[in-house]
């Protein structure tokens, strides 16, 4: 079972996050390293995916190998910062279906509210990987999680690039049974809700918008 929290702390994940918090660190560039950190988290992530075995025959001989088991994976973003990490995922993982969750801030209640919401079949036969590149307050992707247990989800991982420890607490609070997995968790969340010292806004380095 995966803790509640993992921090990837390994060296290239470590040394790709650091070019990507750089504010010299180009909108292509930013994209590239976000394609090979998320390969590298992916990998973490689906660390305890079941596995089966298939008979078959090698060039030598007849085994028994390991597959996965079960039904295809189902990746979620949470629009829209949430797509740079899932196209890296997808190369690692082609077969996986996908699912979208937008979600915006109501201005006066302060709460999410969905504006999208597409998700694969049979939720609950997959293992559901949520995907967002800032755990920063933690709202959006409480909310998003809701809505995927509401419709069905019942095996959810959460993988985010950096997190603020105010983020993963609400996580815990929210979804104890969701883990979280993360390159890193920084300091805090400044007044603006922005990960200190984070790398600025994610979809906006990833799109070149602002
Ligand atoms: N979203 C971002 O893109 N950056 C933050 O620091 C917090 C939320």
């Amino acid at each position: 079972m995966l803790d509640h929290l993992t921090v990837v702390r390994h060296p290239l994940v470590q040394h790709k996050l650091t070019l990507m918090r750089e504010k010299t660190t180009s909108t292509a560039v930013f994209r590239q390293l976000l394609r090979e950190i998320s390969l590298l988290l992916a990998y973490e992530v689906t660390r305890e995916l079941e596995m089966t075995h298939k008979h078959i025959e090698t060039p030598m001989r007849g085994m028994d190998a390991e597959v996965l088991a079960g039904r295809k994976l189902a990746l979620v973003s949470i629009l829209r910062a949430g797509n740079g990490l899932l196209d890296g995922i997808l190369e690692l993982i082609p077969s996986a279906r996908v699912g979208f969750v937008g979600l915006y801030r109501d201005e006066e209640t302060l709460r999410p509210v969905q504006y999208y919401f597409k998700v694969p079949s049979e939720l609950d036969e997959r293992t559901v990987i949520v995907v967002d590149p800032m755990l920063a307050t933690g709202n959006s992707s409480v909310a998003a999680i809701d809505l995927l247990k509401k419709a069905g989800a019942k095996r959810i991982r959460f993988l985010c690039l950096l997190a603020a420890p105010e983020g993963v607490e609400r996580m815990r609070e929210a979804h104890p049974d969701v883990p979280v997995v993360t390159a890193a968790v920084d300091e805090k969340l400044n007044e603006h809700g922005y990960i200190v010292p984070g790398l600025g806004d994610a979809g906006d380095r990833m799109y070149g918008t602002r």
